[in-house]
């Protein structure tokens, strides 16, 4: 059984690998693209991509995991996604921004699109979607606030090295203790311990002053603010300023 399957141009790659015989597939299964027409974001965002120029890639998991720790797919994801930055690459100043933007310097380098099909009290699979830029040099305008690893470097990759490189540190990752990559995933947090601004839109758009202190057991933001009280955040109550 192949493990990587490359195509020139999807819609999408996650939309593509949801439709395959996933069955059939074996764990850690790959599929990326040169290029996708409507690549996708988390909520209502898209994801662009000059053609041939970046990471584009779905990975298929069986994870073994209720889904009220689903929020450990994002952590481990977003840790290889480091790893394979900082280890194979030397990038250095790698964060992750809650709950799985991959930052470097401030800027966006990588997004992560989870989307898991649940069967009764557990996930059956998890596709695992992976927009990385790497050889790209300029963005649209409306790309907000972007990088890339040649922006960060002055470099060129070869993107199926790297490609290859974050499925494996995918691989060892779901078979590492999951305490130990939360650990490190909590290290990582972009503005941890930081005073910084956030709308909070649950508290009529509030602006507040406060730190992030980590993440509850299931994946919620954690703030403590300047009178040291700590309040619990889900994903769309939220908003970075
Ligand atoms: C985000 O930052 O909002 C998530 C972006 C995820 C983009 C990747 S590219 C490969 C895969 N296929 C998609 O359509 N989206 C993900």
């Amino acid at each position: 059984m192949e493990y990587h399957k490359h195509i020139v141009e999807t819609n999408s790659t996650n939309k593509e690998l949801g439709m395959m015989n996933i069955a059939e597939l074996p764990p850690y299964f790959v599929l990326s693209a040169s290029f996708q027409s409507s690549g996708r974001g988390r909520g209502k965002n898209v994801w662009e991509s000059e053609k041939d120029k970046n990471v584009l890639m779905s990975i298929l998991l069986f994870p073994n995991i209720a889904p009220c720790h689903q929020f450990h797919i994002s952590i481990m994801t977003s840790v290889a996604i480091y790893q394979c930055l900082t280890c194979n690459y030397h990038i250095n100043n790698v964060k992750i921004k809650w709950p799985n933007d991959i930052y470097v310097n401030d800027k966006k380098i990588a997004g992560i699109l989870i989307e898991n099909n649940l069967r009764g009290e557990k996930i059956n699979h998890s596709i695992i979607g992976i927009g990385l830029n790497v050889n790209q040099s300029q963005f649209s305008e409306n790309v907000p606030n972007p990088t890339s690893m040649y922006l960060e470097t002055g470099k060129t990759f070869n993107v199926k090295e790297v490609i290859d490189g974050i499925a494996k540190h995918i691989t060892i990752i779901d078979n590492n203790a999951p305490e130990k990559t939360r650990e490190i995933y909590l290290r990582l947090l972009y503005q941890l311990n930081t005073m910084a601004t956030y709308k909070i839109k649950s508290q009529n758009n509030l602006i507040l002053s406060a730190k992030i202190i980590g993440i509850s057991p299931n994946g919620c933001l954690r703030l403590e603010d300047d009178k040291g009280k700590i309040t619990c955040h889900e994903l769309n109550d939220i908003v970075y300023l």
